[in-house]
């Protein structure tokens, strides 16, 4: 990929104060872009800003609520009112509520996570369509590893990021005839704020321990940045990151061992845990 492929084109990042959009955002203006950065922190947004311009960008903060379908329409109304036009839409938003389902309290946290995650991507796509059709421009949503292979104690995530898969996959044979590509970027684990952001099932952030597991061989935000441009920019359908396609694959030719595996890796230690410090997990 040319070191200014996005030079002058007009890009929506969601989830753009943290992580990987704030990553997504700050090369995206390294590369001379016109980028419209949306998320729920205005402060954060703002800073994010002000480095993307150093780097040469021209930024538009768009405080934004994705999980609300007015906020997405005025985010695309308000970046093509400013720039003139749009050429592509990276759907990064997301958070993660984590515990066994019967454990939430109702469902209001798994409807949240469905907001964000899924909706809020059909919503800034819908109303990015037309613009996009225009500039015969790009789709990018940053699913997961979870949108092809199940983990269990995280139901919501897993559903929005499944939802997230087959709204590209759909949307895609749509928009072919146009010239739109759609491009689903399905991390492993990114080193950023999002497993001290994920809630647990009273809606409480988990903090700092939510980055225990982290080692320094984990991909960082940037990389994964990187990652994504690249296949953006190539119109690349779908990019499985990290050793995802192991599980993408085994959950193709053997759902059965994957499931035992997952169970081993993933849900007995939190459980274990659980007992450990007195709380049920039954
Ligand atoms: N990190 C990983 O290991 C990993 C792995 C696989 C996939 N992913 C995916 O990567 C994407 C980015 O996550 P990240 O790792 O960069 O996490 P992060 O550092 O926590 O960033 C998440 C971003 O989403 C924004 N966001 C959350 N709720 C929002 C809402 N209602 N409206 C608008 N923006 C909202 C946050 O901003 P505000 O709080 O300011 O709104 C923040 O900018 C997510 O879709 C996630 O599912 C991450």
């Amino acid at each position: 990929m040319p070191d200014e492929s996005f030079r002058d084109q007009v890009v929506i990042v969601t989830g753009a104060s943290a992580g990987i959009g704030r990553a997504l955002a700050l090369q995206l203006a390294g590369q001379g872009a016109r980028v419209a950065v949306a998320a729920r922190r205005a402060d954060r947004l703002e800073q994010v800003a002000a480095e993307g311009r150093q780097r040469g960008g021209t930024l538009l903060v768009v405080p934004t609520d994705v999980a609300d379908e007015t906020q997405c329409q005025a985010l695309i109304d308000k970046t093509v009112g400013a720039f003139g036009r749009l050429d592509m839409l990276i759907n990064n938003a997301g958070l993660a509520a984590t515990a066994l389902l019967e454990q939430f309290p109702n469902l209001g946290l798994f409807r949240q996570v469905m907001d964000v995650n899924f909706h809020g991507a059909v919503a800034c796509t819908y109303y990015a369509l037309p613009h996009l059709k225009r500039t015969r421009g790009r789709v990018v949503a940053i699913s997961s590893v979870g949108g092809k292979a199940a983990l269990p104690y995280n139901t919501p995530y897993i559903s929005s990021k499944f939802a997230l898969q087959g709204f590209c996959d759909s949307l895609r044979m749509e928009l072919q005839p146009h010239g739109v590509s759609v491009t689903v970027i399905c991390p492993w684990w990114v080193v950023t704020e999002f497993h001290e952001a994920q809630l647990d099932q009273a809606g409480r952030p988990r903090g700092p321990r939510g980055r225990a597991f982290y080692t320094p061989n984990m991909m960082t935000a940037e990389r994964c940045a990187a990652l994504t441009l690249e296949a953006a920019w190539r119109r690349r359908r779908e990019v499985v990151l990290g050793p995802g396609w192991l599980a993408a694959w085994l959950k193709l030719l053997a759902p059965g061992l994957l499931d035992w595996v997952t169970v081993k890796v993933f849900l007995e230690p939190v459980i274990r845990r659980a007992r450990a410090q007195g709380r049920t997990t039954e």
